[in-house]
């Protein structure tokens, strides 16, 4: 709707989500019983130690996210404390999240909770984690043991966080644990994150079948050019396979579909043949980037939306942010991205929510406390929360469900 010569209103569907999302090992701190803490333990390794302190600050940054106009926020629970042995549950963990998501709801926000984002109970990972078929039955005691005690506050459940980047981090390039380079190991691990998912959705809903369960699977926006004859076919192939494989191995096991959206590529089938140094080549067409270096292409959300239209089903941008210390780009980065999201909803896609990757400054896994993601900027040294300026960009935009252009 055009206001005036100026300036346009693009308005969101009503009741859109609004908010942001964290991981318990990236902010909460004292993560000690999971497999990143004792890996972190390595001397060329970053710790993530008290990380944010949001354990047991978690009311005071809920309160700048109600104070920001969110009204939604995903965060996970941390395997580890839950059972931090097998088969040993731990109360106080259990009242603790329940607390979390009492808050919540008194600020009236709606919740996503995952049962895994990157992190493993040590004892499991021991066991060999998801590179073993038989121990899906652990995870799926644990989410239906989780599920059962905070059923009543939870409106999403993600069973996975990105099993495309657990098994593409830990068993292929191997810079996260378990640090195991095996195409054949983690096409295993693959198989069995999606067994699992399934399972688990199997499971919860047969308990609390009005439950909304997903996954949540992040999507790169992928560009191929060159003129060779295969720089269509082989590229096809693998966009399919890195951004819809997981779809196709679990089915009809989703209630909604979470989007990660954050990367962009480009290829041609020549580098691909190669093995062209694909960084220097994105050097050459960098436009503007984040201080990862991961540049700016919002139209990608749009390319990777328009390309899940055909699941049928509501769809949830989990995460999409940027690292920006300076907080240069991350107003427009918003915006620009939102921009592209409302064009794929004018065009039918179902898109229900937007989250923000992330709430505050956190532990960047093994990039470690450097990058800054957050819409609150996190002091180190004495934990104190700051208000970045984009972050009001944002709260303007989640109060009137609309960006104003
Ligand atoms: C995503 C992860 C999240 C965070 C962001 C930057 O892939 O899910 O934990 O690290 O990237």
């Amino acid at each position: 709707m055009r206001r005036d010569n100026q300036s346009q209103k693009l308005v969101f569907p009503k009741d859109f989500l609004w908010g942001a999302a964290t991981a318990a090992h990236q902010v909460e701190g004292n993560n000690k019983g999971n497999d990143w803490w004792e890996w972190e333990k390595r001397k060329d390794i970053k710790a993530s130690g008290i990380a944010c302190d949001h354990y047991r600050r978690f009311k005071e940054d809920f309160a700048l996210a109600k104070k920001l106009n969110h009204n939604a926020h995903r965060f996970s629970i941390e395997w580890s404390r839950i059972e931090p042995e097998e088969g040993k549950w731990n109360d106080e963990a259990v009242k603790h999240y329940q607390n979390v998501l009492q808050t919540l709801k008194e600020e009236k926000l709606k919740t996503f909770v995952s049962l895994y984002h990157v992190t493993l109970p040590l004892w499991f990972a021991k066991k060999g984690g998801f590179e073993k078929k038989e121990n899906i039955e652990y995870f799926k005691r644990f989410c239906l043991f989780a599920v059962k005690a905070l059923a009543d506050k939870v409106d999403f459940w993600v069973t996975i966080n990105e099993p495309k980047t657990i098994v593409a981090a830990g068993y292929l390039q191997g810079f996260w644990p378990p640090q195991k380079k095996n195409r054949l190991l983690a096409l295993r691990v693959y198989r069995n994150l999606a067994l699992a998912h399934k399972e688990v959705y199997q499971a919860i809903k047969n308990e609390f079948p009005n439950a909304q369960v997903g996954a949540v699977i992040n999507m790169p926006a992928l560009h191929y050019y060159g003129n060779h004859f295969l720089s269509r076919a082989v590229p096809s192939f693998i966009k399919i396979f890195l951004n819809h494989s997981f779809y196709r191995l679990t089915g009809k096991t989703h209630d909604f579909l979470g989007l990660n959206y954050y990367l962009f590529h480009q290829l041609r089938f020549q580098d691909l043949k190669t093995k062209v140094n694909k960084k220097k080549l994105e050097k050459t067409i960098l436009l503007e980037s984040s201080d990862l270096g991961w540049q700016f292409y919002p139209q990608g959300i749009y390319e990777v939306l328009t390309s899940l239209k055909k699941y049928n089903l509501p769809i949830y941008i989990t995460e999409n942010g940027v690292a920006d210390a300076k907080d240069k780009y991350r107003e427009k980065f918003i915006i620009n991205h939102l921009q592209w999201v409302h064009q794929a909803i004018q065009e039918g896609v179902d898109v229900r929510g937007y989250l923000y990757w992330s709430l505050i400054d956190n532990f960047e896994w093994s990039f470690g406390f450097k990058p800054r993601f957050g819409l609150i900027e996190i002091n180190y040294k004495n934990q104190e929360r700051k208000i970045r300026k984009s972050a009001y960009a944002y709260a303007k935009i989640c109060k009137e469900n609309a960006i104003i252009l």
